[in-house]
């Protein structure tokens, strides 16, 4: 017990010098984003895959959708809005070719996961974000909250950019 309460004292610790150095409310909880409190959910990583994605460019990286069961049943029936409870997450890492893999295919191919990049996660309650139409936003890195009030501002107009029928989620359902 001793240890858990001690690791309680440390992420506190952090997340209120996090606060001291941006300025942030001094009450925003600990590990959560800012402007919406978002934690990281316990379990994400057992969550089931909505689908993957890659993106080119700067970010050159590999990233999976998941999504919990109230968001995986909306995407199974088509539910649109998503229900308040939905939570998806998604995981990136760098896109790097894999030496080992490409010298037993016998030509350069093979493309992995290299270091892990950040953690988004999207939380649907239309009670607590009715200014964001429902949606709360949060974005970590190595587990720990980013604390970036700016950086969380931005992904609320760009998901808002989508057509109303798509609920400001931009993933669809991979069969
Ligand atoms: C400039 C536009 C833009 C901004 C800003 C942005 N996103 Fe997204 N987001 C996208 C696009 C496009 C996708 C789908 C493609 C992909 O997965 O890369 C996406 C996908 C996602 C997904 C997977 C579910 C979905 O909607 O498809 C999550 C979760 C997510 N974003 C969270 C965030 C968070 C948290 C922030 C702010 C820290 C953010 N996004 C900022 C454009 C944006």
């Amino acid at each position: 017990m001793r240890g858990r309460y001690g690791r309680f004292a440390t992420a506190s610790a952090i997340a209120l010098s996090l606060c001291a150095v941006t300025g942030a409310a001094v009450q925003q909880a600990p590990n959560a984003s800012p402007v919406y409190g978002v934690r990281l959910p316990a379990g994400y990583r057992d969550w089931q895959v909505v689908s993957v994605a890659h993106e080119a460019g700067g970010l050159n990286d590999i990233r999976v959708i998941l999504g919990n069961d109230v968001a995986m049943r909306a995407y199974r029936t088509g539910k649109r809005l998503f229900p308040d409870g939905t939570m998806l997450a998604r995981i990136a890492w760098k896109l790097v070719p894999s030496a080992r893999n490409d010298a037993v295919f016998g030509k350069p191919q093979s493309f992995v996961a290299g270091d892990p990049t950040n953690v988004q996660i999207l939380l649907k309650d239309a009670t607590k974000f009715p200014a964001t139409e429902g949606w709360g936003y949060g974005q970590f890195e190595n587990g720990r909250a980013n604390p970036d009030q700016g950086l969380i501002r931005t992904c609320y107009p760009c998901h808002a950019r989508l057509p109303a029928s798509e609920d400001l989620v931009f993933t669809a359902y991979a069969r």
